[in-house]
């Protein structure tokens, strides 16, 4: 039996506006992925394809020029999701209405938004749901930390504000609870201390220990590891794996580091240039010897420094090397492939439509997608012809 999603996210995009450039921004552009209960996903892609802004718009939390969010994010959290997935809702829900985006030739050269609207809309869409339902920990915990409350404070009061404990106690036993849950050294000392006091390595033990707290339904991982040297990114992860196994938490974990997402996803997306190349089971997207790939995620994994130490196509020197040619312009998506400039696995048979036409995102086994004219020859919807 398919277990039900816990998030489904549908064509959602995430427009910015650069003054300096005069041009939007199509930061995300069209994704599509869905996290099943229990299940950790991956998303990995080079720096700027879209991963954090992915994220940070399932929250609601993206603000400024213009900051336009279109699509669907179907959460079911809590005894809705509990009972059987009846608890679904759009977070995006009337959003749509408060903005226009105009199109012309495939370019964006106008949006209206009434940011008020959009704002209230976003802050009623999330109430209960960022923090409680749906949890987050970053890259640089200790700048996420506040400064000015104990690591206790701040775990005892997401307890006390996200779940039925009221009692400021029996709060601080389970506070303590959760640091050692999470191996925190000294549980109760490190409870009374700021985090001005703890190590990198502790701050993230902390932000983990205050997610899980509240006991949400999704847990949001962006870059956990990114920034800890080398030892206690390792040992981060081990306890990521371990909470994985006895909690079960439904997690999406964000990362550029591969070897991160082997050892803890159940399936991968990978993104590219602000939309999903490919989705599908970890073990099958992640082996380098496993087809069908896409092209792009095969040069990813080429890159990484053990292909290289074998004689990856893309090692040079021993060094981390990086996929050859320039990372799509976002701000100017061309009309075909948004991979074409940088593939080396075009066949005459498909170069045309490469060129003209972006293709879907295509099943090519139960749970396995890719967007590639490789394995699929339907061009994206509304994809425009060149
Ligand atoms: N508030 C913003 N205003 C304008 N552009 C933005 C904003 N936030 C993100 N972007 C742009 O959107 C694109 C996607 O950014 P995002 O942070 O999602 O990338 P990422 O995949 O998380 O990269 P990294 O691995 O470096 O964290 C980038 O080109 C980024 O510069
Ligand atoms: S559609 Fe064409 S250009 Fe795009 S990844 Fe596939 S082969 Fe390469
Ligand atoms: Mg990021």
């Amino acid at each position: 039996m398919t277990r039900s999603p816990v998030l489904e996210i549908s064509d959602l995009r995430t427009y910015f506006y650069s003054r300096a450039k005069q041009a939007f921004i199509r930061s995300v552009d069209g994704v599509s992925l869905s996290i099943a209960r229990g299940e950790t996903l991956g998303v990995v892609g080079e720096s700027g394809s879209g991963k954090s802004v992915t994220a940070l718009s399932a929250l609601g939390l993206i603000g400024g020029s213009p900051g336009v969010i279109t699509g669907a994010v179907e959460f079911a959290g809590g005894d809705g999701a509990r009972a059987g997935g009846n608890g679904r809702r759009n977070l995006l829900q009337d959003l749509a209405r408060h903005v226009t985006v105009t199109e012309r030739d495939g370019r964006i050269v106008a949006v209206a938004k009434d940011e008020p609207g959009w704002q209230a809309q976003v802050e009623r869409s999330m109430r209960g749901v960022r923090g409680k339902e749906i949890a987050m920990i970053f890259q640089n915990p200790k700048s996420s930390l506040n400064p000015f409350l104990t690591v206790g404070q701040q775990i005892s009061e997401a307890i006390r504000l996200h779940t039925p404990v009221k009692d400021s106690r029996e709060a601080k036993e389970r506070a303590i609870a959760w640091l050692e849950r999470v191996h925190m050294d000294s549980p109760r000392l490190r409870f009374d201390q700021y985090p001005d006091g703890l190590s990198g390595g502790m701050c993230q033990r902390a932000m983990i220990a205050m997610a899980l707290a509240s006991e949400p339904s999704l847990l949001i991982a962006d870059e956990p590891t990114t920034g800890l040297d080398a030892t206690i990114q390792s040992r981060i992860v081990a306890l990521l794996a371990e909470l994985k196994s006895g909690l079960g938490v439904t997690t999406l974990l964000i990362t550029h580091d591969i070897r991160v997402v082997s050892r803890l996803a159940d399936t991968v997306a990978v993104m590219y240039g602000g939309t999903v190349m490919e989705h599908g089971p970890a073990r099958d997207v992640l082996a380098p010897s496993v087809e069908p790939k896409h092209p792009y995620t095969s040069a990813l994994l080429a890159s990484l420094p053990s292909a290289q130490k074998n004689g990856g196509p893309h090692a040079i020197d021993g060094r981390l090397s990086v996929i050859r040619g320039e990372v799509v312009d976002t701000m100017d998506v061309p009309r075909g492939c948004r991979f074409y400039a940088r593939c080396d696995r075009v066949t005459d048979t498909i170069r045309a439509r490469c060129m003209s036409q972006e293709p879907a995102l295509a099943a090519v086994t139960a749970g396995h997608q890719i967007r590639c004219y490789l394995y699929g020859d339907e061009p994206r919807d509304g994809a425009r012809a060149g």
